[in-house]
């Protein structure tokens, strides 16, 4: 079976976490390749319903390999909190590894995220909070602790010192407390203590596993439009949610990519702030939200909703190299008569654009252009093929692929396991 990325195609929670728990069934190894306790991934199976943070979704195959990877920044308090609550509910973690190259999040990271959220005011990106952002900027600057420092306590000590010579200034500047040097050691002792047997190079294991010619998944966090460079920038997370990175966060040649899966929602929704055309904030906006059960699975925030957005699609399935989609939550659109999909923008001197991403100022000035689209009127939440489906959700669903111009792999319409089918 191939080397597999599963990518979020819009703006985050699209239901990746739902698909590798479908695909991991069947693979060898599943790996994180970015992001952090930032994403909230939801799964809903035999082990209950689990909203993953740092796990790769695919813990769920005893069978299967789960790395965090080296492109992830890790905070080891909350994969300390989600290892107990799914061993709670029943879940293996005996092959559960975390690359010794992956970057830590600090306790002073996620105080600094707030801080400088505060300090952006109106302007401020609407993060999770999580120090995601000043954890890559550490890593960046080369002030950042890597997971495998922990096995190396002196060289620890030392890097540790250095780096909150420059936080403790960060942290006083923006109002905040400096942090005590013998206190975060002592707590770095600890998760040493704790995560060290699980913190390895995963660069054999990747290497046999090709060798064997293992199935492998690339697991995304959040989607294209808030990746640090193709996003809405500065409206975006720090890290590169697109397939291109995928190898090199996971430790992987850059040749070895087979497939590319793009998970798309039948809609649209964002969390956080930014520029995003086809918001709704009227009654389908609401709908959409209730019936989609629209709120933050890290956060608990209500999601921004409308309908699907043709032109990031073009543009998600472009830079991904996108050869599948899998689009999930075609069942909330069971309750709407009619259903509107944008197929452009039109930019203010009039021109329309179909196929790019207008950059950030200039997106917060288009109009969209829609298509209005009857409605099926008919769950589709017991549909089991494509087949099943009724006509006008496959002619919708046809006219979703047709403006990705990529062919559609898996359809959802529901949470659950089962609720979930192959479309050819
Ligand atoms: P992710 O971050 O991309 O993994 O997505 P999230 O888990 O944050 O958000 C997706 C939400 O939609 C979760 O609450 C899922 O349980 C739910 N979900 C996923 N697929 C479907 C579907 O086909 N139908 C419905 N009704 N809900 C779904
Ligand atoms: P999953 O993996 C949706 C958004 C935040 C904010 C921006 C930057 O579940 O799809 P950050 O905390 O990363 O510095 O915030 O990105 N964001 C997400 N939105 N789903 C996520 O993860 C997100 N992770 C970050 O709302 O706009
Ligand atoms: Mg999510």
């Amino acid at each position: 079976m191939p080397i597999t990325a599963v990518v979020g195609a819009q703006w985050g929670d699209e239901g990746k976490g739902r698909i590798i728990d479908y695909l991991a069934q069947q693979a060898d190894v599943v790996i994180r390749f970015q992001g952090g306790d930032n994403a909230g991934h939801t799964v809903i199976n035999e082990y209950g319903k689990h909203a993953l943070h740092l796990i790769p979704s695919g813990i769920f195959n005893p069978q299967a390999q789960n790395i965090i990877g080296s492109g992830c920044v890790v905070n080891p308090a909350s994969l300390l909190e989600e290892m107990a609550s799914l061993e709670a509910a029943g879940v293996r973690l005996d092959n559960l590894w975390i690359s010794h190259r992956a970057q830590m999040v600090m306790p002073y990271h996620r105080t600094l995220d707030a801080l400088e959220e505060q300090a952006r005011g109106k302007d401020a990106i609407g993060t999770t909070r999580r120090g995601i952002g000043p954890a890559y900027a550490d890593k960046a600057a080369r002030t950042g602790l890597r997971l495998g420092d922990l096995l190396h306590p002196d060289w620890l000590e030392a890097r540790l010192d250095n780096a909150l010579t420059v936080i403790n200034r960060k942290l006083t500047i923006l109002g905040g407390e400096p942090v005590d040097g013998r206190e975060m050691f002592a707590l770095l002792m600890d998760y040493r203590q704790r995560l060290g047997d699980r913190i390895v190079d995963t660069v054999p294991l990747l290497r046999q596993a090709l060798a064997e010619n293992a199935s492998i998944l690339l697991e995304g966090q959040l989607g294209v439009m808030r990746d640090l460079d193709w996003g809405i920038y500065p409206y975006v997370t720090s890290s590169h949610p697109t397939a291109s990175f995928a190898l090199s966060g996971a430790g992987l040649p850059a040749r070895s990519l087979d497939r590319v899966i793009g998970v798309v929602k039948a809609y649209s929704t964002a969390v956080g702030d930014g520029p995003f055309p086809v918001e709704l904030f009227d009654e389908d906006g609401a709908k959409l939200r209730e019936m989609g059960q629209e709120y933050g699975a890290t956060t608990g925030r209500p999601r921004r909703c409308g309908w699907f957005d043709g032109v990031a699609i073009r543009y998600a399935a472009w830079l991904n190299g996108m050869t599948d989609l899998a689009i999930t939550k075609l069942d909330v659109l069971d309750h709407f008569e009619t259903i509107r999909i944008c197929v452009g923008y039109r930019l203010p001197d009039g021109r329309v654009v179909t196929d790019t991403m207008p950059d950030t100022p200039l997106l917060y000035q288009v109009t969209p252009i829609y298509e209005t689209w009857a409605g099926w009127m008919t769950p589709t939440t017991d549909c089991r093929s494509w087949e099943d489906l009724p006509k006008q959700a496959r002619a919708y669903l046809h006219r979703l692929s047709e403006l990705a111009g990529v062919p559609i792999a898996y359809v959802s319409v529901g949470p659950e396991r089962e609720q979930m089918f192959e479309a050819r």
